[in-house]
């Protein structure tokens, strides 16, 4: 996910929401030093985390310095437009809340959604229509995807290997105009 983000989008601070240990924020950092810092935001940071991070300071000293760890909501942060906002594997719903934290601040935003809640995904999310020809969770998905559409960004669908992880629907945007 993170090569894939990097292909398109360069420069910014990485917000990655939902964030668990932040590694693909530090991969992100670690394959393009055009961010010079991230932001990695979990209700509840694994106890690892620091860890880690340390580890990975140790391999890479570059990334000393620039990278923040938050232990709160992902609804609690502040966000500005020039950010990355990035979310791999935010559960059901919680994918729903990161694209919508990303479009009210005009950031671009790369998610790759999973656990998708079909007997609430649809209904809230307007996908349920699709379910006669395609996937539940695929509509649900395609629904995020024509919402951020909708909201001026330009779109991009894109599948990571699934040996890589078989949730590998990933989404990318960005804003065409301010
Ligand atoms: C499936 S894990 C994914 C972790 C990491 N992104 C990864 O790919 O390994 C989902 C994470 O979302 C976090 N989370 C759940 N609700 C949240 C919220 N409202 N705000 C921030 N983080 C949240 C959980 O604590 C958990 O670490």
């Amino acid at each position: 996910m993170a090569r894939r983000v990097r292909r398109l989008f360069r420069g910014g601070r990485i917000v990655d929401l939902g964030g668990g240990h932040g590694l693909l924020a530090q991969v992100m950092l670690l394959l393009d030093d055009s961010s010079s810092e991230a932001l990695v935001v979990d209700r509840t940071l694994p106890a690892s985390s620091a860890k880690l991070h340390e580890v990975l300071v140790e391999t890479w000293p570059r990334l000393s310095g620039r990278v923040a760890f938050v232990a709160s909501p992902l609804e609690d942060v502040e966000i500005a437009a020039t950010d990355v906002v990035v979310s791999s594997h935010a559960c059901g719903a919680l994918t729903d809340r990161v694209l919508d934290r990303a479009v009210a601040a005009r950031a671009r935003v790369a998610v790759l959604p999973c656990c998708h809640d079909l007997s609430t995904g649809l209904a809230t999310g307007g996908g349920s229509a699709l379910a006669g020809w395609v996937d539940g969770a695929v509509a649900i998905d395609i629904m995020r995807a024509v919402r951020l559409e909708q909201h001026g960004y330009r779109i991009w669908t894109q599948i990571i290997p699934a040996d890589i992880t078989p949730k590998n629907r990933l989404l990318l945007g960005a804003p065409v105009s301010p």
